[in-house]
């Protein structure tokens, strides 16, 4: 760690680490300002009718004053703790500038270590620095999250670059003309041109726009796949420069479509004439590179860069750096930043976790009229994030897990504690009769009930029952009444009518 990565100690006397994280929220009343805004008072006074639908919400103090900065679409400027890693990509990538071609790059990292913010950050520097040199040196982003298929990904770089020479064809025929008129009115003379006669300059002229004409765009399906690859080629090619390519989330593309992109990208310099091009990979899935054809591996994977977790104090630094900007002044109270940055640090030190924690927190506060941003509003948040990542893990399950999961559900609703997986299976059972649905294996239903246990969903431990052998205590971890909602917001489980009786039954045999 080097000094500019150490947080300094006398920041805050709470450490980060050793806050209390299931501690009730403190009463902080006394932290907020006594003070009485006059304009209140004299509001409170006149109150007449005229009190719309946003007066109220307007007349509390404000709490953000540049909210985007908090929002994930925000690229910051300054990435502290990454100063490491974004010049290890710098010391890799100025070989570009140099017009050589850099080493292929692949990135590691758990989600929110600023992976995508500091390739990002890394890809503007390159380009600005490259315009100030007037050297040829252009970076791509893509997201193969979006862009997922070798058609998507050849077809976007194709157009990209087709892009980039129309403006670079405009530019000359545009000296062409300048030069052309100026020789004809007399204020130059050929001599001083690399051309010899007009008809040289038309000549050229002519060229310029019938290669203007043949670059036809790519449609983003339809051709073949080799000639959407001919098209990128040429593109690329159709004059020097160095191209860095950065695929982020290049796991998905290979998960979706294999390896042939990076494949046949990382073959492309050896027949490129005038250009050289370069690939940055970005993950945040460690084994990818197991799936990967092992040449695509060794020529991906020529330098590699690891973005480690952070801990509570790096989050810290990053949350305040954007507090400053995001927040009014004195908007937070002191405790909600360390807390926001504690919370984040158990969730593997993901930063993205921690803005969105202290952003959650600030329009809760927001919208509790609170003047001051508090340790209560982060608690909140924090459960609401996690209702809402439990709400969509619930929403997005296979309908047989969601049976088992309505099937404890209604266990637990009817006060059955210690639920096994032999009571978990006969209401099962019952369940699938009613909507129709395929009644698997005992032993199925077991292996769908350790999956929902991985999920964070229910909770499964297996106790010994001396000699009548092992069996399996399932409680449910997440609130009951979000998660039946959410599992009869499906429209087969809506079907069941009235699941009461089932248990009813169980209890009364
Ligand atoms: N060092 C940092 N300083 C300031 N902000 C940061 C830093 N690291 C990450 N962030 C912010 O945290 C959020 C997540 O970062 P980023 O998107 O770069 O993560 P990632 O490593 O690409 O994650 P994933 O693997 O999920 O794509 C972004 O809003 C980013 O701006
Ligand atoms: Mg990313």
């Amino acid at each position: 760690m080097d000094a500019n990565d150490s947080p300094s100690d006398d920041r805050s006397e709470v450490d980060a680490e050793e806050h209390d994280l299931d501690a009730p929220a403190r009463d902080r009343t006394s932290d907020i300002s006594g003070d009485v805004d006059i304009d209140d008072v004299l509001e409170d006074e006149d109150e007449d009718d005229n009190q719309g639908l946003f007066d109220d919400l307007l007349s509390g103090e404000p709490i953000f004053e540049n909210k985007e900065v908090l929002r994930p679409s925000y690229t910051p400027h300054e990435l502290p703790h990454r100063n490491e890693q974004i010049n290890q990509m710098a010391t890799i990538l100025v070989s570009a500038l140099r017009g050589d071609t850099p080493s292929n790059i692949l990135i590691y990292g758990k989600t929110g270590t600023g992976k995508t913010a500091s390739a990002k950050f890394v890809s503007k520097e390159l380009e600005s620095t490259s315009q100030k040199y007037d050297v040829p040196c252009e970076v791509e982003y893509i997201n193969c999250e979006v862009t997922d298929t070798q058609y998507r990904v050849l077809a976007q770089l194709a157009n990209k670059f087709i892009e980039k020479n129309r403006d670079v064809i405009d530019g000359r025929l545009d000296d062409l003309a300048a030069l052309r008129s100026s020789v004809t009115e007399g204020d130059r003379t050929l001599a001083d041109t690399r051309f010899d006669s007009l008809d040289a300059i038309d000549e050229r002229i002519d060229t310029l726009e019938a290669d203007r004409e043949d670059m036809e765009s790519v449609p983003m399906t339809g051709w073949p796949t080799d000639r959407v690859y001919s098209s990128f080629f040429e593109a690329v090619d159709y004059h020097e420069r160095v191209v860095v390519i950065m695929l982020d989330e290049i796991d998905k593309l290979v998960e979706k479509s294999g390896d042939d992109t990076l494949y046949n990208l990382s073959r492309m310099n050896s027949e490129l004439d005038n250009s050289r091009i370069s690939i940055m990979g970005i993950s945040n899935d460690l084994k990818f590179t197991d799936f990967l054809d092992p040449r695509v591996k060794s020529s991906l994977g020529e330098e590699e860069i690891v973005f480690p977790p952070y801990d509570a104090n790096q989050l810290r630094d990053i949350l305040q750096h954007r507090a400053d900007v995001a927040f009014e002044n004195g908007a937070l109270t002191e405790d909600v930043i360390p807390l926001c940055a504690a919370f984040a640090a158990q969730e593997h030190g993901d930063a993205r976790r921690a803005l969105d924690l202290l952003r959650t927190a600030g329009e809760l506060a927001e919208r509790g009229q609170a003047n001051t941003v508090e340790e209560r509003h982060v608690r909140q948040a924090q459960d609401k994030i996690e209702l809402d990542r439990v709400i969509e893990v619930v929403r997005t399950l296979p309908t047989q897990s969601k049976i088992v999961l309505f099937a404890i559900i209604l266990l637990e609703k009817n006060g059955v504690h210690n639920i096994n997986t032999g009571e978990v299976y006969n209401i099962y059972k019952r369940l699938c009769e009613e909507i129709d649905a395929d009644v698997l294996t005992q032993r199925r239903v077991t292996d769908l009930i350790s999956e929902l246990d991985m999920l964070g969903i229910v909770n499964a431990v297996v106790v010994s029952k001396g000699r009548y052998g092992r069996t399996k205590e399932i409680s449910l971890s997440v609130p009951v009444e979000e998660t039946e909602a959410v599992l009869l917001s499906d429209s087969r489980l809506g079907d069941i009518e009235n699941a009461q009786p089932f248990v009813q039954a169980r209890f009364d045999n």
